[in-house]
């Protein structure tokens, strides 16, 4: 099948590649210049395991592309899969300028039958508003599905090859039959595809992070109630998450999540619930909760060293808002840094992916450094934001060497209290019991 991907962000490149991995022709069409450039001349912008290998074997093969060119790469395919940004407005709803503006650009490219599935997420209603866009505006028949797409960071390509499920919202038959085919090859294990009315589709997207967003602040909440008390967070989720009604997964406790979905995507359920004068005060909670737990790890730091950090360094192992990404938009490392500079701190920054990306949004206010020991030279202390695995069994005595004090705030629990007490290191983290 011809295939068009709008958009070659995070989710349209790896949706499109994906496409083509199962043997569909592929046009990918973006407005960045500079990006279908780069993946023109065979370089991937983001950093996704397994992705770059994957989009250099397809375009090699002839079944994946890229322009800045719509109108023939809409022409020539049977679907337009839209997966352009929808970030959060002012307002805190979300902005739908580029879904919209890319609607409309595919219903007046479209000649015959064609398929607009929108991938990026977009509250509830919004495949109705396409529908008019395009009813306005195009020549050919167009069904307008929603196909909301599930997949996370660090493990994109995995989870679309492979996902839990496929939603598909539609109220064609034959845009259902054809969307069922496209997704096939990554339902073989029996995995279900989801058929439900878009409105549906478009809900269950926002309720799937809400609630992840949910487990996360529940979990926050819960490690500074077991630090209060003398509990030991790690044992009250074990013993939560073994139950088979509750599971384990999204339950670690942290310096809060960030992302490019969840903090937006939880706005943009309440206000879409605010539109129909429903008050989702639970999810108003779970994002206040979130804002608190980012400051949690500065908070820590003036108590130890007094509100004033003039003069302080502080090593900062972990940029990005989760492992295995490059990604930093509203990651815990910007709040965290930014707070640490306001009080008068140096910071010396170390992320196997994200140093570039935080050199676009701090500049020379902070260093950067290659490797994670680089980081820690001369600093006061270690600040650990990002899991990413080659920081969970360090040198502990190479960082001793390398720190002026042997301080470690930890943001993501991954070292033993007991083991850091032996080890002689002053050991911050999150929800645990003190060792005595
Ligand atoms: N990032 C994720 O993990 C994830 C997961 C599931 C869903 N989503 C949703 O998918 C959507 C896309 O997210 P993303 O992270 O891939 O975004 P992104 O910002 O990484 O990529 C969006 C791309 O769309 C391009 N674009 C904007 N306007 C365009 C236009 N008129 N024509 C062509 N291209 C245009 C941009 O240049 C950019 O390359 C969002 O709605 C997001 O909420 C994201």
């Amino acid at each position: 099948m011809n295939i068009a991907v709008v958009g070659t962000g995070y989710v349209g490149l790896v949706s499109g590649t994906c496409f083509a991995e199962s043997g569909n022709e592929v046009i990918c069409v973006d407005i960045n210049r500079e990006r279908v450039a780069q993946l023109q001349a065979g370089k991937v912008p983001i950093y996704e395991p397994g992705l770059e290998e994957l989009v250099r074997r397809n375009v090699k093969e002839g079944r994946l592309s890229f322009t800045t060119d719509l109108v023939p790469a809409v022409g020539q395919s049977m679907v337009s899969f839209l997966a352009v940004g929808t970030p959060m407005s002012d307002s805190g709803a979300a902005d739908l300028s580029q879904v919209f503006r890319v609607a409309e650009q595919v219903a007046k490219a479209t000649i015959g039958y064609h398929i607009i599935a929108i991938k990026s997420t977009v509250p509830v209603g919004t495949n109705d508003r396409v529908r008019t866009i395009v009813e306005s505006n195009g020549k050919g028949r167009i069904d307008v599905c929603s196909v909301p797409e599930f997949l996370k960071e660090g493990s994109a390509v995995e989870d679309f090859m492979r996902p839990d499920r496929v939603v598909l919202g539609s109220t064609s038959e034959q845009a259902t039959a054809i969307l069922r085919e496209v997704h096939a090859p990554f339902v073989r294990t029996d995995n279900p595809i989801l058929v439900m009315d878009p409105r549906s589709a478009e809900l269950t997207k926002y309720a799937s992070n809400a609630m992840l967003a949910l487990r996360i602040s529940f979990i926050n909440q819960m490690a500074n109630l077991c630090e209060a008390v003398g509990a030991e967070i790690n044992d009250v989720r074990r013993g939560m998450g073994t139950d088979k009604r509750i599971g384990s997964q999204f339950l670690f406790p942290g310096v809060g999540y960030g992302g490019s979905c969840f903090p937006k995507d939880v706005q943009a359920l309440i206000h879409s619930a605010g539109d129909h004068k429903l008050d989702f005060s639970i999810l108003r909670a779970a994002d206040a909760v979130n804002d608190e737990q980012k400051q949690i790890l500065v908070t820590r730091a003036k108590e130890h060293f007094g509100n004033d950090l003039r003069g302080r360094v502080f090593a900062v192992w972990g940029l990005a808002f989760k492992p295995r990404t490059d990604d930093m938009r509203e990651a815990p490392s910007l709040v965290v840094i930014e707070q640490l500079l306001a009080a008068g701190a140096k910071v010396r920054a170390h992320d196997p992916e994200a140093l570039e990306g935080a050199r676009k949004v701090f500049g020379d206010r902070i260093t950067y450094h290659a490797t994670n020991y680089e980081a820690l030279q001369g600093a006061d202390a270690l600040m650990i934001l990002t899991e990413w695995n080659e920081f969970r069994h360090p040198n502990f005595q190479r960082m001793k060497a390398d720190l002026k004090a042997p301080i470690i705030f930890d943001g993501r629990n991954l070292y033993e209290p007991g083991l850091m007490k032996a080890l002689e290191f002053k050991y911050y983290s999150i929800g645990r019991r003190p060792v005595a």
